[in-house]
């Protein structure tokens, strides 16, 4: 079965496979965010799993019947075995929270119940998320059965630790489900992007006055974690350099936090050795302050005015470093889209620049979508209008994968 491209994931199934742990108070939520995604979600819970989270609160969120049982005869079509069925429909198969005992029997290759039948008999990926006491964990036959289970191909999401259910404090916490539906989405796509290394700046800088003061600009990292995100799910390998954001980057990039454009600079040129794509999302300030004060303006000091000087243009600046990497920069404009975006294509010695909207509601800075269009030379690629952010981000990718 292959996985999706793009950002397409419905019509993919996943098999959510619910353990008897505490943690499965959490199903309800993961289920909440994998239907989120549009994908059909399949419950599997064993006989355990009911005594924490009743079926009738999985099958309302999910909206499908919950199987528990080996012999259950719910299978939608009367001559289906219902284990085999399930296995064959899964694109993934998610166990969360997956119990000591589970894994043990996963490790063995028992199949007494219908969630270990389904695991035994599966060819879909399977992402496991253990949760238990601290030292049901850290026992070395627990430790042992991940090992041989991770041997065997099955992926992993580690506990958080913490404060536990039972009272110990470690290993062992079940992470949050929108942690959860990230792996199991990451677990979904092709990695049409495997192999590939991309460096991806996200983000405003500021640019220091005093210890109190900076200029800054209203970019919220939205797009460069789009981006950052789309590109991981597809395999990429992806750093991401990004000015002060409150944003947070998908948990499988590398992340380099900086401040200032010189600051964007020294990591852009750092991290462009060996990379395969660069990508400047960033809104790099055009102007720094000529000098930072070390000690605070005062009121009383009258400050009437700040004088400013360039800052260096970090796409200009790094040209010379870009050997055969593909350079997609973006244009932040009001108006003239494509005349300026072209402008800044060839001047600044880009592959690809995607010019969007400031200034508008629902497009540019801060905003979920975003409006604008493609260019790869002096032709328009694209148009947008008002597009998620996180589809752009898979179609800016499609776009690049043509040509890397
Ligand atoms: O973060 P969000 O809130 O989601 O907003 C997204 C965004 C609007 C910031 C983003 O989509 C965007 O347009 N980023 C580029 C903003 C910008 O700086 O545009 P520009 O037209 O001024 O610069 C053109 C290109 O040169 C950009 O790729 C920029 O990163 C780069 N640049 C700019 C200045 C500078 N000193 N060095 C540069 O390399």
């Amino acid at each position: 079965m292959g996985g999706a491209t793009g950002e397409d994931l419905a019509g993919r199934t996943v098999v959510y496979g619910i353990t008897g742990g505490i943690a499965a108070y959490k199903a309800p939520m993961v289920v909440r965010g994998l239907k989120a995604l549009g994908v059909d979600v399949h419950t599997v819970m064993t006989e355990a799993a009911t005594h924490f989270v009743t079926p009738l609160t999985l099958q309302t969120v999910s909206g499908r019947a919950v199987c528990t049982e080996l012999f259950s005869g719910l299978s939608p079509d009367a001559h289906e075995v219902e284990h085999i069925a399930l296995a064959d429909r899964a694109d993934l198969l998610l166990i969360a929270p997956a119990t000591a005992d589970f894994m043990a029997k996963m490790a063995l290759g028992l199949a007494d119940d219908l969630l270990s039948c389904v695991a035994l008999a599966t060819k879909a990926p399977i992402l496991v998320c253990p949760s238990m006491n601290v030292n049901m964990y850290n026992h070395p036959a627990t430790r042992k059965n991940i090992e041989v289970l991770k041997e065997r191909g099955v992926h992993f999401l580690e506990p958080a630790s913490g404060e536990l259910a039972c009272g110990w404090e470690g290993a062992g916490r079940l992470p949050e489900p929108p942690r959860i539906v990230a792996e199991a989405k990451r677990h979904l796509y092709q990695k049409d992007l495997a192999g590939i290394s991309m460096v991806i700046t996200c983000g405003p800088t500021a640019e220091d006055i005093d210890p109190v003061r900076f200029i800054t600009n209203r970019s919220s990292g939205k797009m460069g974690a789009a981006l950052v995100e789309a590109a991981c799910v597809r395999g990429a390998n992806v750093k991401v350099v990004s000015g002060p954001v409150a944003t947070e980057y998908a948990p499988w990039a590398e992340v380099v936090m900086v401040r200032s454009a010189e600051a964007m600079l020294d990591a852009v040129t750092e991290g462009l050795k060996g990379t395969d794509v660069l990508i400047m999302a960033a809104a790099v300030a055009d102007y720094t302050p000529a000098s930072y004060r070390s000690s605070k303006i005062k009121k009383k000091d009258r400050l009437t005015a700040v004088e400013l000087k360039s800052t260096a243009d970090i796409l200009s600046t790094i040209k010379p470093l870009k050997r055969d990497a593909f350079f997609v920069g973006f244009a932040a404009e009001t108006e003239n889209l494509s005349d300026s975006a072209r402008q800044k294509l060839v001047s600044k010695g880009l592959d690809m620049i995607v010019a969007n909207r400031v200034g508008e509601a629902g497009s540019g800075f801060a905003s979920d979508t975003n409006s604008g269009l493609i260019l790869v030379g002096p032709g328009v690629l694209d148009t947008f209008e008002h597009l998620e952010k996180e589809a752009l981000a898979h179609k800016i990718l499609d776009y690049i994968r043509e040509r890397v």
